[in-house]
């Protein structure tokens, strides 16, 4: 049975940093198991964080079929919007990745999202796990573009704001017709004392913390250099907190 699970959270928290690394850390406990990482927020940049170059996102390709000129002589456009959605899978070893690209345009998308909800359920059946980098919005699971999520870690930086933010991702979750099993906080850019400071605002988001991430200046350095986050050593500090919040999960 695959396993879905997706990380939340708005812009800059750090999400796509917490799903490279869990991302990270599950190949490394498992190096033989299959990934879908589907990067759902508009503002792309997991491909940045896992070292893959993207030509064009699922948006481009579903815009292109929106052409009648554009789909091939006698061939039924179903067909054509699979066969688009087909070319978007960028493949590697051990990870597969698909972008979802920005906000559609303006008309009516239906058609193609029904195609692209049929797409990625198949698709996904042929892994075992699917990690999802959402939007804060969580339009493609409200959409039920995404089936269902089997964990779900909310992210928040380090201030109040953002975990106050947090809460209403929380609430957007429960208000889901999707099935979300479990629901995880992460804390991420924590400092020494941070999480005591913010213990109270914490709790009142209900919210489950499973754990925090802390600043860590290695992150910083490879995201100056625009290198992937693959290449963080073992022993960084940001590794082994999210070797810890995975194992915890139960997702591996
Ligand atoms: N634990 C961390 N330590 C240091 N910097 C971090 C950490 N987590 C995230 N960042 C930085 O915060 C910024 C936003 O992170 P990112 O993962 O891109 O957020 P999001 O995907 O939620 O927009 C990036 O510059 C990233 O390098
Ligand atoms: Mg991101």
């Amino acid at each position: 049975m695959t396993k879905y699970i997706a990380v939340a959270g708005k812009g800059g928290v750090g999400k796509t940093t917490v799903t490279a690394l869990l991302l990270r850390q599950l190949i490394q406990h498992k190096p033989d198991v299959s990934i879908l990482a589907v990067d759902a927020d508009p503002n792309a940049n997991l491909n940045e964080a896992l070292g893959f170059t993207v030509s064009s996102t699922i948006s481009d390709l579903l815009e292109e079929t929106k052409n009648p000129k554009a789909i091939p002589a006698g061939m039924p456009k179903d067909i054509f919007i699979e066969y688009k959605l087909q070319q978007s899978l960028i493949e590697s070893n051990q990870i597969d990745l698909l972008v979802m690209g920005g906000p559609q345009g303006p008309g009516c998308y239906c058609y193609p999202n029904d195609i692209l909800r049929r797409y990625l359920t198949t698709l996904g059946e042929n892994y075992d796990y699917v990690f999802i980098d959402t939007e804060a919005g969580l339009e493609h699971i409200s959409r039920r573009t995404i089936p269902q999520i089997d964990i779900m870690f909310v992210i928040s930086d380090c201030s109040a704001r953002g975990i106050r933010s947090a809460g209403r991702v929380y609430e957007l979750i429960q208000g889901l017709k999707s099935s979300v099993k479990s629901v995880y906080f992460i804390v991420t850019k924590t400092t020494p004392g941070s999480l005591n400071a913010l213990e109270g605002e914490i709790v009142q988001t209900k919210l489950n913390l499973i754990g925090d991430v802390p600043l860590d200046p290695l992150v910083t350095e490879q995201d100056l250099a625009g290198r992937a986050l693959f290449n963080l050593p073992d022993n960084s500090i940001s590794v082994q907190a999210i070797n810890s919040i995975l194992q915890k999960s139960q997702a591996i």
